[in-house]
């Protein structure tokens, strides 16, 4: 078996010991006759499955009854357009902070729905273009007196920044934590919603897991359609249509994993690994760090060389060595290595001692 060392963004990485056990289950889950895949929704087989990884993951985050946890399609940039859809009503404002491209498209989307119902998308920080890459700093958020809710990125997947302490907010917050939940220390019960794309952090793609407060899925818009309302997927336990069972299900194991490892033994080498690449990093000019160190990522590590033209060797050259998708996003380039929960210290030593050599040999 030839394993890479996976530093994609998402679609990631997932633990070893979840892919054997999803492979040791895949054609007759425990003792069922059939796969996961092939169950249906509504037996008694699937049940347990989609309980327990919620349970698991409301654990996790440490939220009580108040909050449910959702299974919606559409990925992290669905829930852009649905949270505007369902809070953002005729004369209402939301808060945006606009921090880099995840939370800028999150306020297109807010803009969006604003222009068609006569409301308020205001940017409360503007940061997104700014490099070095950054998180607004504490005196530059501009709030609103009546916002609705203000929404933030916990973690900018492709500018390597992360907020590590909350703005003030008074009203509700909501965030996108696509790329760093449960990869570092965060109080969940800030919240009254946050989401992520499942692909990074959590599983394998094909959904958002969800969390919102009860009370306020709730007072969501009842005009938009059935799908889009958050009380629709809380009303059926996210079983209002068929929802993506098989991604469901690899969640829950990678919970369980989280359970198994710890969750602040994670957080722990999250910082740890991403130390050592900052180190090599700041060690001599060769490379420079893309994010300013105070808001650096500890889940996307984003780095600069002297000339596009070795950034493609380093890439090329690492990939012969099996360290693949080191490229940074297509839309800033530079390097980028992804680093959530499941990849492994080993994976980030290799990257260490290869970076060290590479800038040897030209630095
Ligand atoms: C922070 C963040 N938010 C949202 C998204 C969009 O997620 P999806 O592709 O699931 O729509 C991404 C995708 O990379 C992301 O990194």
């Amino acid at each position: 078996m030839a394993r890479a060392f996976n530093f994609s963004a998402g679609p990631a990485t997932l633990p070893l010991e979840v892919l054997q056990q999803v492979q040791q289950d895949l054609v007759d889950y425990k003792g069922a006759g059939m796969s996961v895949m092939e169950m249906s929704h509504r037996g008694k087989d699937y049940a347990p499955i989609h309980e327990e990884a919620k349970a698991n993951f409301k654990e996790l985050c440490g939220l009580g009854d108040d909050y449910d946890v959702l299974f919606i399609q559409g990925g992290g940039s669905m829930q852009f357009a649905m949270i505007p859809m369902n809070f953002l009503g005729a004369g209402q404002t939301a808060d945006y902070a606009n921090m880099g491209t995840w939370s800028g498209k999150a306020l297109k989307e807010g803009q969006k729905v604003a222009a068609l119902r006569g409301a308020t998308a205001n940017c409360v920080a503007n940061c997104a273009k700014d490099i070095p890459t950054r998180m607004p700093f504490d005196g530059e958020w501009k709030f609103s007196d009546n916002a609705v809710y203000t929404h933030i990125c916990t973690n900018e997947t492709i500018s390597g920044a992360q907020i590590k302490k909350l703005p003030d907010v008074k009203g509700p917050l909501f965030a996108d934590m696509s790329s760093d939940i449960l990869g570092i220390d965060r109080d969940f019960t800030k919240f009254d919603l946050f989401y992520a794309g499942a692909q990074k952090n959590l599983g394998p793609a094909g959904m958002a897991v969800v969390a919102i407060r009860k009370e306020l899925a709730a007072k969501g818009s009842e005009a938009i359609p059935t799908l889009l309302q958050y009380r629709t997927h809380l009303d059926n336990d996210s079983m209002f249509n068929t929802p993506p069972t098989f991604s469901i299900y690899i969640f829950g194991e990678v919970m369980k994993w989280v359970k198994r490892m710890g969750k602040e033994n994670l957080f722990r080498l999250n910082d740890e690994k991403a130390k050592k690449l900052y180190d090599v990093i700041d060690s001599t000019g060769f490379y420079r760090g893309t994010a300013l160190p105070e808001f650096r990522s500890n889940m996307n590590v984003t780095f600069r060389l002297p000339s596009e033209d070795l950034e493609k060797r380093f890439v090329e050259e690492a990939k012969a060595l099996g360290m693949s998708s080191l490229k940074g996003h297509r839309s800033v380039g530079g390097i980028r290595a992804t680093i959530y929960n499941a990849f492994p210290m080993e994976g980030v030593d290799a990257l260490v001692a290869f970076m060290k050599e590479f800038e040897r040999k030209n630095g």
